[in-house]
């Protein structure tokens, strides 16, 4: 084995073997640290363990036990529990809440006799006392290590022996192989590489913790998708105190999980009902204002979106901003309505804004930005327990969407008594009946646009 020094880009990973000013690979200027690595080290199962074809149809498949989750949240995005010998990397920006979280599900785990060795490489063993005091982080089999050197935390790991290993966080834990500082992609990628080749013989689940900033540019989480089992994402934003738990990659289970929380002063707490949460705030009878049956991940979740429009002052460019929608599809809408509904807004700025500081992507909720746009530029509001659902196409259609069913009964649930729809899902399925919601079905914006106003 050599020592080798090359160049590795902190923000794509690619290698160079001189140093540049410019990565080459994604255009970051001086992103290039020098790294060394041990080239060729084989994985010890690969090496040794010469394993044999199985015939499909004889192979038993062995159901791999799982550790329940004490917040039940969280629990379901990982498909039902954390899986023996999984290694789960947990991103997010610093701040958001990560350790904190962790935290609190280790507490759940010691609580119920599972056994956690909780490394932290940020925070010294006072810090998370004093942030487990807060959090209710009572008795039970709860190991604290305050440690960086990965070669130990893992030795440690190895004498315990407990149920679950938390190691926070993969920045700032650094392989003595290595040269580089910790932090580095070589440094990182060795982190993770060692953590899943323990979490696997040994059979014991692991998390990891990564930081990752708004624009994914340092390095971490993102070279290490492809390692890890599972990947979630905490996300949110720091001025609300909600926040998003959503699943990126699962080899155990579906992706499409996600959990709402509120962080308190007590730490982090599950959002039962989100839809209530977001729209708790709403206005009465204003303009602009809609509310859009939307789903995230797999489960309904109604939003609002605002929008307002005022006359361009002192410039010929009037001004489209959007804030957690997609701007090339709204500036698409837009021009839908100008062209099919005979509005003109070339003087006119506008802005949207799905409250909450949300985001969605899905464009199930093109019919409620247009009805908003609409309703502000006739200035009378849409009905108080409308909800709004559907795809509009470039001719101003109104296209179906899937799940309209669970959609409608959220919106029901809520207590919205109509729902403006488009056409191709208004007819119920058979079997489902949604009480008490009158369903306003249209094939056009312009139908649309009767059907409310
Ligand atoms: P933290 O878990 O340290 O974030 P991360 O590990 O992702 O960097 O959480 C940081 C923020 O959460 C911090 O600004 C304080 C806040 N917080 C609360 O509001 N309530 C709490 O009970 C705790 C523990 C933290
Ligand atoms: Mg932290």
């Amino acid at each position: 084995m050599k020592n080798k020094s090359f160049f590795s880009c902190q923000s794509c990973g690619a290698k160079s073997p001189k140093w540049l000013g410019r990565c080459p690979a994604c255009g970051e200027w001086n992103s290039l640290v020098e790294e060394t690595d041990l080239e060729d080290i084989p994985l010890p199962e690969q090496a040794f363990a010469l394993s044999e074809p199985v015939v499909y149809g004889e192979y038993q498949a062995s159901d791999k036990p799982r550790i329940p989750v004490g917040i039940q949240e969280v629990h379901s995005v990982l498909g039902g529990g954390v899986v023996s010998g999984s290694l789960v990397l947990v991103g997010g920006e610093p701040g958001i809440g990560k350790s904190t979280l962790l935290l609190q599900m280790s507490r759940d785990f010691a609580a119920a006799g599972i056994s956690v060795l909780y490394v932290s490489g940020e925070e010294s063993l006072d810090q998370i006392k004093l942030r487990g005091g807060r959090l209710g982080v009572g008795g039970g089999p709860l190991y604290l290590l305050a440690e960086t050197n990965l070669e130990r935390i893992l030795a440690q790991a190895e004498k315990l022996h407990p149920n679950i290993l938390v190691v926070d966080s993969v920045q700032t834990v650094f392989s003595s192989k290595l040269s580089s500082g910790p932090g580095t992609i070589s440094q990182v990628r060795e982190a993770a590489n060692q953590v899943f080749r323990f979490a696997k013989r040994n059979a014991i689940p692991a998390f990891l913790i990564g930081h990752i900033t708004k624009e994914g540019s340092l390095a971490g989480p993102k070279s290490l998708e492809h390692i890890v089992d599972v990947v979630l994402l905490f996300e949110g934003e720091r001025d609300h105190s909600h926040r998003v738990l959503r699943v990126l990659k699962n080899r155990f289970g579906p992706v499409s999980e996600l959990a709402i929380f509120e962080m308190t002063a007590a730490g982090l707490e599950p959002i039962p009902d989100p839809s209530a949460f977001f729209l708790k705030e709403r206005p009465n009878n204003e303009a602009g204002s809609v509310v859009v049956a939307t789903i995230k991940g797999s489960r309904p979740l109604l939003i609002e979106v605002q929008s307002l429009v005022s006359p361009t002052l002192f410039s010929s460019n009037p001004r489209r901003m959007t804030v957690g929608l997609d701007h090339y599809r709204t500036s698409m809408l837009l021009a839908v309505i100008e062209r099919k509904l005979g509005y003109t807004f070339g003087s006119e700025d506008i802005y949207l804004n799905v409250a909450g500081g949300l985001e969605v992507e899905e464009p199930a909720a093109d019919l409620g930005i247009v009805m908003g746009v609409v309703s502000c530029l006739m200035n009378r509001p849409v009905p108080a327990g409308l909800a709004v659902f559907g795809e509009v196409g470039l001719s101003g259609e109104v296209r179906s969407v899937g799940q309209a069913v669970a959609r409608a009964k959220e919106a029901a649930a809520l207590g919205f008594n109509s729902l403006l729809l488009p056409e191709g899902n208004a007819a119920v399925p058979a079997g489902e009946k949604i009480d008490g919601l009158r369903l306003l079905g249209a094939r056009t914006i312009r139908q649309a646009v009767e059907l409310v106003f």
